[in-house]
């Protein structure tokens, strides 16, 4: 059965972990890999989710069977974190997910069932498991143009264009905020551009929002995404606690579904429900149990909300010093963009020759695409990091 089976192709972000582990240089960097790292290189468990275990570890009696769903009080608190204080609370409704890579998949798997030619279409890039998942559900994939090399901004005008032809046998995919790869977000008009064509022509905003808190704050990183699911009638968000919470590996997410009615969401729940009966089941429930422990106690959410502010503003200071290093030091002012994009990704717009060329000359290690991960940083790297580029470019 196996024997035909062709090699398979290493994950490119992963295979480039293993080059890295095993590169003896040491000045070498990281940039690769998303994964928030503080200014030791480490990627800890945060104090919220330490205490938070400690409590579920003296108090959980059982390790019996959750649900298919998870967590119902976690699936409520990651539908308040997202949609608190719009219209929708009254007609969503969500299920806990194994990570947002979860949610993704079964979000493809109910469009399929619910709307099957329908097509998704994906920002050009976008993350890099967008279409392997959409396209392994069975459904068609588009893209929209949406970074502009020259500017390393988003090219709202091409977007809004395109997402123009959109219509009511469509998905139109968008990141709440912190856009991977390229750390370009869309601004408040243009969440209110595409708010008004999905209500024209009859297309399903779909969020993904992995990195909450990490570009400008736990609300003002979904003002977009909020007035979205004002506006229009149904619509499909994922959530990730991975970079957020640090949990990684507990995997950790969930998929919301924003229908037109209760009684259609509800519907819709029920379907996803059957659908991850076939594929994993129930989700783990160890990372569900963690956030739902600090979001009810008051204490744990200070505590959370206090780290998680502490990691955004390390980004926001790390792009800055990388800009002033480049400007100051090396007398330009090319790479000012940086300092203006969101989250952990900037995309440099190195080609892959010059991506290779830093990995191989000077050890710098960053995804082929030209995305660099601004998190993988540290301070005392920014001086040469700062000269390479400048060499490189
Ligand atoms: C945009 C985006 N969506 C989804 C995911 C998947 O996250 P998770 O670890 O929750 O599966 C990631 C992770 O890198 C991501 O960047």
């Amino acid at each position: 059965m196996f024997s035909h089976l062709p090699t398979p192709v290493l994950d490119p972000i992963l295979s480039l972990s293993v080059a890295y582990r095993n590169d003896p240089r040491p000045d070498k960097v990281d940039l690769g890999i998303g994964v928030y790292k503080n200014s030791a290189g480490e990627t800890p468990v945060m104090k919220a989710i330490s205490q938070a275990q400690d409590i579920v570890v003296a108090t959980q009696k059982t390790k019996s069977y959750v649900g298919l769903a998870g967590c119902e009080e976690f699936n409520q608190n990651m539908i308040e974190l997202l949609l608190s204080g719009t219209s929708a609370m009254e007609r969503v409704a969500a299920i806990q997910t194994p990570g947002a890579s979860g949610a993704l998949r079964m979000l493809g798997d109910l469009i399929k069932v619910a709307q099957p030619g329908t097509c998704v279409w994906l920002s050009n890039p976008s993350y890099v498991n967008h279409r392997p998942v959409m396209e392994e559900a069975g459904l068609k994939v588009k893209q929209y143009t949406y970074f502009s090399p020259q500017t390393k901004q988003v090219d709202t005008a091409r977007m809004l264009e395109e997402l123009a032809q959109a219509g009511p046998n469509d998905v139109v995919l968008l990141h709440g905020c912190c856009h991977n790869p390229t750390g370009a977000d869309i601004d408040f008009a243009a969440w209110q551009a595409i708010t008004e064509l999905a209500q024209k022509n009859g297309f399903v905003p779909f969020v993904d929002v992995a990195y909450q808190g990490f570009g400008d704050g736990l609300d003002q990183d979904v003002q977009g995404l909020r007035y979205m699911a004002d506006n229009v009638e149904e619509m499909m968000i994922t959530t990730s606690c991975s970079k957020n919470f640090g949990l990684y590996r507990e995997r950790t997410g969930a998929a919301i579904m924003v229908g037109k009615s209760l009684q259609d969401v509800t519907n819709a729940k029920g379907k996803a429900l059957t659908l991850a009966r076939s594929t994993y089941s129930m989700p783990p429930d160890h990372g569900a149990a963690l956030v739902k422990t600090i979001l009810q106690s008051h204490e744990l959410t200070g505590i959370w909300k206090q780290e998680l502010s502490e990691m955004q503003q390390r980004l926001v200071s790390l792009r800055k010093s990388l800009c002033q290093e480049l400007r100051n030091t090396h007398n330009t002012s090319q790479f000012d963009f940086i300092e203006s994009h969101k989250g952990m990704f900037t995309m440099l717009g190195f080609s892959q020759e010059q991506m290779a060329q830093l990995r191989e000359t000077y050890g710098i290690y960053g995804v082929g695409d030209g995305r660099i991960n601004i998190a993988g940083l540290t301070e005392k790297d920014i001086p040469y990091v700062a000269e390479v580029i400048t060499k490189v470019s």
